[in-house]
């Protein structure tokens, strides 16, 4: 059953943000691409018409993307309404009726969390959700209750393996790239491990505030936001045991593991920020004690990583928008002092492009003697034109049927479990200055060496753009 692709895709807040930003785009890119010919219902409780709807998508790819007239006439096609309070059963009669004798619909609820149980609820009583699948957005709750109640709301009416967690990030190539690097190349593991690698540090920065998400963003602050979810997905793709089959569960189960080896995030070892003009946003509380940035310092006691900490910086109003992995080696036991081995690392860069480099000193050709200089060697490609949006992949995954990309509900869990005793005991937030990194206290979570700060780097490259 599980294989079977979706035969009509339901999106509940057809008209909100969240429509109108990614799935509009990622619907017209899926046509393009021959990837979706099912019915596409849009749900709201707008008090429009159909073709209100039709000119909001219209709008949406103006603004998002691009519209190409031949795909957007064939998803105009596809598109239907069902106009509705969320509370009403006649919404979801309405909306059965319009599913015909759809066997497989996929719900994706693009609505607040709120709404869940209500529409989880009239989705079963309505014969709506039988035999279908439902796809949620991150943030899964706001702490480890929160999610497990969600679960449960979930799990009261369809199977774990028809619910499609998205966490946007495990649809970027990128993401999976760290993968690929690990598993398909032999030389990796034998240096991917606590003999080798001293710390491991994963930057995600952004130069942008919060862009009008200021009501959302002060109820969710750096941590719930991109942290619990987005990058504990890197760190487990960086962190996990090789898995021993190729299906979603094998590869989940694997995931699961690195977060059940992660104690609790201990005070002592995270920093919290805000950026100086954050209060000023709209929706943002005037004294506000939400963070836009952090640092943390973790711990993964397993077999690989016992002792080698596992440092995450994001923020906001940071000095560039870029997601990096620095993993540096210890040194190595020679002659040459200390003080002039400061460079052998690795460095996966997961946008703006994919970057593998790796950082080494060699004899400077500047200079006589044993001199040394730093430099990096490295492999780049940008993205294609016209490569699948994050989202777009991960649609087409639940559509399909397939939990890889997805947050399982373990995960979910052992994630909320890492950071909820520190987010619960409100530490201080230090304030930052926009175009810096983060507040002057980030110093007491700081890797051996320093902060590597992209775009900071090292004086010469061989560099070879992939073809
Ligand atoms: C979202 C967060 O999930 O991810 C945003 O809510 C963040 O605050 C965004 O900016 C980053 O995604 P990407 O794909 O641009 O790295």
């Amino acid at each position: 059953m599980t294989s079977l692709h979706s035969d009509a895709l339901v999106f509940f807040g057809a008209t909100g943000d969240l429509a109108y930003k990614k799935i509009f785009p990622s619907l017209q890119a899926m046509v393009k691409r021959g990837h979706l010919n099912v019915p596409v219902v849009g749900v709201a409780k707008a008090g429009w018409s159909l073709d209100q709807l039709r000119a909001r998508a219209k709008d949406s790819l103006e603004k998002h993307g691009g519209l190409d007239p031949a795909a957007f006439e064939k998803l105009i096609g596809l598109l239907r309404y069902v106009d509705g309070d969320y509370q009403d059963p006649a919404t979801f009669a309405a909306l059965r009726n319009r599913l015909k004798d759809a066997k497989r619909p996929a719900h994706y609820l693009a609505i607040p969390p709120v709404l869940f149980e209500t529409v989880v609820q009239h989705l079963s009583d309505s014969n709506c959700g039988r035999g279908a699948r439902v796809i949620v957005e991150k943030p899964f709750g706001h702490d480890l209750a929160s999610a497990q109640e969600l679960n449960r709301v979930l799990l009261s009416v369809f199977d774990e393996g028809d619910i499609f967690r998205i966490d946007h990030y495990l649809g970027k190539r990128a993401v999976n790239n760290v993968m690929a690097f690990r598993f398909a190349n032999t030389f990796v593991e034998s240096f991917w491990n606590r003999n080798f690698i001293e710390s491991v540090e994963i930057t995600m920065a952004e130069d942008f505030g919060v862009q009008g998400r200021g009501g959302f963003y002060d109820q969710t602050g750096t941590i719930r936001d991109v942290v619990q979810n987005h990058l504990f997905q890197v760190l487990c793709n960086l962190a996990m045991e090789p898995p021993v089959r190729s299906d979603s569960e094998s590869l989940r189960d694997e995931k699961a593991k690195v977060l059940r080896a992660i104690p609790p995030v201990e005070e002592k070892n995270l920093v919290r920020g805000q950026f100086l003009g954050y209060l000023q946003e709209n929706g943002v509380a005037k004294d506000s004690q939400t963070e836009t940035f952090a640092a943390l310092k973790l711990e993964v006691n397993s077999w690989r990583w016992k002792d080698v900490p596992f440092y995450i910086r994001a923020g906001k109003s940071l000095p560039t928008t870029c997601t990096e992995i620095v993993a540096k080696f210890h040194k190595p036991p020679t002659v040459i002092p200390d003080s002039e081995l400061v460079e052998n690392h690795l460095r996966l860069r997961l946008s703006p492009e994919i970057t593998i480099a790796m950082g080494m000193m060699n004899l400077s050709p500047n200079a006589e003697g044993m001199a040394l200089q730093t430099g990096e060697m490295v492999a780049t490609h940008s993205p294609r034109a016209d490569e699948m949006d994050a989202y777009e992949r991960v649609l087409g995954a639940a559509m399909a049927g397939d939990s890889t990309l997805f947050a399982r509900e373990d995960y979910v869990e052992e994630a909320w479990r890492i950071v909820e005793p520190v987010l619960k005991k409100n530490t201080p937030v230090y304030q930052y200055a926009p175009n810096t990194w983060g507040p002057d206290e980030v110093a007491r979570v700081t890797p051996p060496g320093g902060w590597s700060n992209p775009n900071e780097k090292k004086a010469f490259a061989v560099a070879s753009e992939a073809a």
